[in-house]
């Protein structure tokens, strides 16, 4: 795309507010916009410059509002859109973008397109969804296998016809393949830029335009049973197929309209080679930053992490610009993953390593995920696939705010348990100076001051079994940053003065402390 200077969002940071869990503002235990509004300046006091907010549209939340069941409108248990149309102006009043999140690849079975579809076979909108006859046995057409368990074809009684969904049976896919049906989500997008939106992130991008044709998908022989039934088989027929890859190339264009252009972060899951495709590939266009999610299940070791690092750097195409995630409602906290102690370890290797990160809400207090009694259990997930560990309403609980009832959330009955030991409290936390908080607005603050810590190259400086250094360069300034991974003193083995310490005490000079991670000017 054409060169039009600095896009803001190569030197920014985004934060992602999962609006259930971040502040509820009317008392029925579930955050709201209005909520998020009262909240604001807890962003602007961190220091990001987006903010990403999960669905609030309307939903009968079967998957908690990625089943949408009108693109344009906004869930009344959120509020309504002139609470939406209040809280662009007060996030744009403080000099913060906005991203909200377009769920591309299906909507709800409730949403009046999928009702007139599913009402007859000549219904003019029948093929907005994906409808199949049975294969010759009677089954469904292919074998594909839902990512949150089962089959991926329902079979409806009334027209008997398979229809397609990728997720949850509540929510069909979308066929972008219908030249109506894809004008209408493209219009979606267009009614939200025309709101105001500074961009979106784009869901589960891979599953858009799958293609039953190609009959089944082959089983993965590498498979270690681990991230659900639907990891069982490679998704040859059913993801990241040349259609989508079309579809972002629409997006991306409509986007590029608006001045300045809007950004399009994507969420896909695959290999590395099939991620950044997404950048746009075949002379197609794609997103400005297709998600890295290599550290978002990586397991806590210098060498893999290096590694992976080293890797992703080396598979960006030319003028790709990077970007890192440790956590989202999807996937198991950062603090649980590596350990309560490594933290700051990690939140200092998101904020340092070259590209956009994202943060993800609660992950500046430390918090950690939160054991759900089973009786309390709401992720439709892990009522479909019990006990596999994919319960993500362990990372989707409300922010604790202070020490009043409900950590300040709400005041009435959260709607997940929470975790309200003291010091994990935006309160507790904004007075101690070694406190997670204080790290991510330390962290934040340097990155501002320095470019090379936004633009600077990347290098390795070493690695190994218990701590990783690197540097980034921009111009003549040289900055290091090493980390021990471990819980015994490593020798820093970077020479200059120190810029930041995960110990809190930014003088700190000879070995890394246990667990520290620092940033250091090099000479
Ligand atoms: C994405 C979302 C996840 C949702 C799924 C289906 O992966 O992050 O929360 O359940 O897509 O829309
Ligand atoms: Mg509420």
């Amino acid at each position: 795309m054409t060169d039009r200077g600095r896009e803001w969002w190569k030197t920014g940071v985004i934060y992602q507010i999962y609006p259930r869990s971040f502040q509820d503002s009317d008392g029925d235990g579930v955050g709201d916009l209005a909520g998020i509004e009262s909240r604001l300046d807890h962003l602007v006091d961190l220091g990001v410059d987006a903010v990403w907010i999960s669905p609030f549209y309307p939903s009968p939340m079967a998957d908690f509002g990625y089943d949408v069941s009108d693109y344009t409108g906004v869930d009344p248990l959120f509020g309504t859109l002139e609470d939406f149309e209040r809280l662009i102006a007060a996030i744009h009043a403080r000099g913060l973008k906005l991203l909200l999140d377009f769920v591309p690849s299906h909507s709800s079975d409730q949403h009046p397109w999928f009702q007139a579809s599913r009402s007859a076979r000549d219904d003019p909108k029948r093929d907005w969804y994906v409808w199949r006859d049975p294969a010759p046995d009677g089954g469904p057409p292919t074998n594909w296998i839902a990512e949150f368990g089962g089959s991926t074809w329902d079979w409806d009684d009334a027209t008997e016809q398979y229809y397609l969904h990728s997720f949850l049976p509540e929510q069909p896919t979308i066929n972008w393949r219908n030249p109506a049906a894809r004008a209408a989500m493209l219009d979606a997008i267009r009614t939200w830029f025309d709101r105001g939106v500074d961009g979106f992130r784009v869901d589960a991008i891979e599953h858009a335009a799958p293609d039953p044709e190609k009959g089944d998908n082959p089983v993965d022989p590498d498979w270690d049973g681990g991230g659900g039934p639907a990891r069982a088989h490679l998704g040859a027929a059913s993801k990241h197929q040349p259609e989508v890859f079309r579809v972002v190339d629409e997006m991306r264009r409509l986007a590029e309209r608006y001045d300045p252009p809007r950004l399009l972060v994507g969420e896909a899951y695959g290999r590395l080679e099939e991620v950044v495709r997404y950048y746009g590939a075949e002379g197609l266009h794609g997103f400005q930053l297709p998600f890295n999610f290599l550290l978002i299940g990586a397991e806590w070791d210098p060498r893999v992490i290096a590694g992976l690092v080293e890797a992703y750097e080396a598979a960006l195409p030319e003028g790709a610009w990077p970007n890192w995630v440790l956590g989202n409602h999807d996937r198991h906290r950062i603090a649980s993953r590596a350990g309560r102690a490594q933290a700051g370890v990690a939140a200092t290797l998101l904020l340092t390593l070259r590209g956009t990160p994202t943060i993800y809400q609660g992950d500046e207090l430390g918090m950690e995920n939160v054991e759900i009694p089973p009786d309390r259990v709401q992720d439709p997930w892990e009522k479909r696939v019990p006990g596999q560990g994919l319960n993500r309403d362990q990372v989707r609980t409300p922010l604790a705010w202070d020490g009043t009832a409900h950590g300040g959330f709400t005041t009435g009955a959260p709607w997940l348990p929470m975790d309200l030991r003291p010091a994990v409290t935006v309160e507790a936390q904004r007075g101690d100076p070694a406190s997670m908080l204080n790290l991510h607005r330390r962290l934040l603050r340097l990155r501002r001051a320095e470019p090379a810590l936004t633009l600077g190259d990347y290098r390795t400086i070493s690695v190994d079994d218990a701590s990783f250094r690197f540097a980034r360069s921009h111009g003549s300034r040289r900055i290091g940053v090493a980390l021990n991974l471990s819980d015994r003193p490593r020798p820093v083995d970077l020479n200059g003065a120190t810029l930041l310490s995960t110990t809190g005490d930014d003088a700190l000079t000879g070995d890394l402390a246990p667990n520290e991670g620092r940033v250091v000017a090099l000479d």
